[in-house]
């Protein structure tokens, strides 16, 4: 019986996880270098984790299944409402900021296509805590920082949540059908937003993008607004501080994003080149999700990178992103020569990532293999030499050969 991998899951080679180590850890580096601690949390979560703030999209598409005593769970569809709960039932005692980062597969059920996967990686943080502008300042200069040390081509695109809420509540819009508004300005949905209210401000609103002409074409259009005008100040102070980091972006007063939690600045990273799955990055602040998991008010703002785009992106760009370990490979020429081979083998793993043949192979075949495999050097160990406390050592670039003590082979490998 042939089984294959299930649809929308895919098997990584060691080439592509050579490669997407590189991305981790590279990304991972900046969360660190901005103060941020990883995180694990479960698999699996009460499904009522995820349908009660993480909106229809979300809720649509999750694996959901009954375990044997009947209680509805789901694997995590994301990551952000895990953290809440996380930080509610064990965290919530730590002192603030509380900086928190996580590498996950999430699961969503839907149509498989390039970019988008039923299982998928997201590389995220939350940052918990702090409510001022400077701190969503600090969280998209992350994500920026990130994607530059990674030698990605990327546009950033920032919005504000708090402005198209605050004018649909200033033209007496419900709470319910604010929400199903920002849903279709979401996905696009002309039509759909138009049966909910055909207010021309908010139309006009979400069609402003581009650079700090906006926010004066904004100011022009929310002035009768007082609320959606208290968000765009706040927008302006966030993107003061993104100026003075050099942070280049541009201004999208449309971004919705899908998820229903957020409150306030919202961005998303898109990559064109990448067609219809483009979108890399999405965040924004979301100050009520932890007060309703513990009834505590505790402002959040994070986001998460779609790890299998950002490593796509980088593929496609170009960007040499294999994490290059120098390989040494340790081959005994006769057969009473291989304890003593593997001994130098352990002796050099101290420092280097070393294989000792373990195939039997003559020298010619071996050559052929770190060839294959790239290594940087063949040390090879023969009776004759050994016996002069000697080997030899290949450089696999140059192909040059030198015999050396046994002592200072490290030497040669530097
Ligand atoms: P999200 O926009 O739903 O946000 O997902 C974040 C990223 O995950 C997307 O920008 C996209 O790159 C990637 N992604 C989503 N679905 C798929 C898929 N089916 N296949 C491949 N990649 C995918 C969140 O999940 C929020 N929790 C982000 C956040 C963190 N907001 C605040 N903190």
């Amino acid at each position: 019986m042939k089984i294959e991998k299930p649809r929308g899951t895919r098997d990584f080679s060691m080439e592509e996880m050579s490669e997407r180590d590189y991305v981790e850890n590279t990304v991972a580096g900046v969360f660190k270098a901005y103060g941020y601690g990883k995180i694990k949390t479960p698999t699996f979560e009460h499904m009522d984790l995820f349908t009660m703030k993480s909106g229809d999209e979300i809720s649509t598409h999750m694996y959901a299944f009954e375990d044997k005593k009947g209680r509805k769970m789901c694997l995590r569809p994301e990551e952000t409402a895990s953290v809440c709960r996380m930080f509610s039932e064990t965290l919530r005692t730590l002192p603030k900021p509380l900086k928190l980062y996580y590498f996950d597969s999430m699961f969503r059920y839907e149509e498989p296509q390039k970019g988008r996967y039923r299982e998928f990686w997201q590389l995220g943080l939350e940052l918990i805590g702090p409510k001022g502008p400077e701190s969503d300042a600090e969280v998209i200069s992350v994500a920026y920082d990130s994607l530059k040390k990674l030698g990605c081509e990327f546009r950033l695109e920032i919005g504000h949540l708090g402005i198209v809420k605050g004018l649909l509540a200033d033209k007496d819009i419900p709470e319910d059908l604010q929400r199903k508004s920002i849903s279709c300005i979401d996905k696009n949905d002309a039509e759909g937003l138009r049966k909910i209210t055909s207010e021309p401000l908010l139309f006009e609103l979400i069609a402003l993008k581009g650079g700090k002409e906006v926010i004066a074409k904004a100011e022009e259009t929310l002035k009768d607004s007082k609320k959606a005008i208290a968000a765009l100040i706040e927008l302006k102070e966030i993107l003061a501080y993104l100026d003075a980091v050099g942070v280049e972006y541009t201004l999208n007063l449309g971004v919705a994003r899908g998820l229903e939690y957020y409150t306030g600045m919202v961005f998303e990273i898109r990559v064109p080149d990448l067609g219809a799955q483009s979108q890399i990055c999405g965040g924004g602040r979301y100050d009520n999700l932890i007060e309703l998991f513990s009834g505590l008010s505790v402002p959040a703002v994070g986001f998460a990178f779609g790890f299998d785009r950002v490593a796509e992106a980088l593929e496609m760009q170009g960007v040499n992103k294999k994490e290059r370990t120098k390989e040494i490979i340790v081959a005994p020429v006769s057969p009473d020569m291989k304890k003593e081979a593997m001994k130098i083998a352990s002796d050099l793993r101290k420092t280097h990532s070393v294989e000792y043949d373990l195939m039997d192979r003559k020298l010619g075949k071996i050559l052929e293999y770190a060839g294959e495999k790239g290594a940087s050097h063949v040390v090879i160990v023969g009776r004759k030499d050994y016996s002069d406390g000697m080997v030899t050592v290949r450089d696999m670039t140059s192909g040059e050969q030198k015999t050396v003590k046994i002592k200072e082979i490290e030497e040669v490998l530097k």
